[in-house]
């Protein structure tokens, strides 16, 4: 990621200047997303600009670009990684503040709108083989968790406990019901049933969520949307990880304890399967 996109030009990540009062800065006041790239093409790339519209109206911020204006974004910053298989990251704030108020200034200002490519992080072989561990822990974060806001300081004190003791990722309880984990969505399998929680506003929309679903309705995988208890979670057969970026994962170690037997589960393996041969067909094929 040398070459990064600020307000409406390409140029060097060294040269690329924000101001500190900046809102994005002062109060995390801004939106994000993150799009992946298979084979130089972005995956899902609507599903991923309708996300971000939502957040941004959800927040009260004008949208700064239509749809093909994003579009040709996202091309321009594909062009500047080489890597086929990438991560674009988008970030629009509510830009440059006179004063430090909380309340909107007005007129409204320039929006900051940041941008950058990086190689895609998938999981590697051993953690394919293995899974992860991760840990449950009470979801202290705010109530719209359906918007991909900035201000991620209680995702990153969540993760950096799951880090600290050794595990990929922190599954997030609230009033002990699942919601996510603080960067990705959650599945579980029990008796041979996917389950998934269903969307509000206390986790985020997940566009592999939506895949994951959409795959298990198109190959018969019995499915059920449907609110998941803490001790459904603590004695499930499987735990999945999805995002853009570690696609499907198995959790095989939930609070030390192993999940299933402690590998990773036959329901995964197959889901992975499908979610690999759906990106294969993008490669050959026109889909997004
Ligand atoms: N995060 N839930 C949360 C809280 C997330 O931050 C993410 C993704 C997801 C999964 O969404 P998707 O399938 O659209 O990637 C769910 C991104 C990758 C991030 O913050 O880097």
């Amino acid at each position: 990621m040398g070459i990064v996109y600020l307000n409406g030009k390409l140029q060097p990540l060294a040269e690329a200047r924000v101001s500190p009062m900046d809102r994005g800065f002062l109060f995390g006041d801004g939106a994000y997303e993150v799009i992946p790239v298979y084979g130089g093409r972005p995956f899902r790339l609507g599903e991923h600009l309708a996300r971000l519209a939502q957040t941004l109206s959800g927040i009260g911020l004008a949208n700064p670009h239509t749809d093909a204006e994003w579009a040709a974004i996202v091309d321009q910053l594909i062009a500047t990684e080489a890597a086929a298989d990438q991560a674009i990251y988008l970030q629009i704030t509510r830009g440059e503040a006179p004063l430090r108020e909380q309340a909107f200034p007005t007129p409204p200002l320039a929006p900051t709108v940041f941008g950058y490519a990086s190689a895609l992080k998938t999981p590697g072989p051993d953690q394919r083989a293995q899974g992860v561990a991760a840990y449950s822990m009470q979801d202290i974060r705010w109530l719209r968790c359906d918007l991909k806001t900035l201000n991620l300081l209680a995702n990153c004190l969540l993760r950096q406990a799951a880090v600290a003791r050794g595990g990929a990722e922190a599954i997030l309880l609230r009033d002990g019901w699942l919601t996510e984990g603080a960067a990705s969505n959650i599945f579980i399998v029990r008796g041979g049933l996917l389950l998934a929680p269903p969307k509000s506003q206390l986790m985020l929309p997940g566009i592999t969520y939506d895949l994951v679903l959409e795959l298990a309705r198109a190959h018969g995988l019995p499915h059920e949307v449907r609110p998941i208890a803490a001790a459904e979670l603590k004695s499930a057969d499987e735990i999945w990880i999805t995002s853009s970026a570690r696609e499907v994962l198995a959790v095989t170690r939930l609070d030390d304890q192993p999940v299933g037997d402690g590998r990773p589960g036959p329901v995964c393996a197959q889901m992975y399967a499908w979610y690999q041969a759906y990106k294969d067909s993008l490669r050959s094929g026109d889909r997004t």
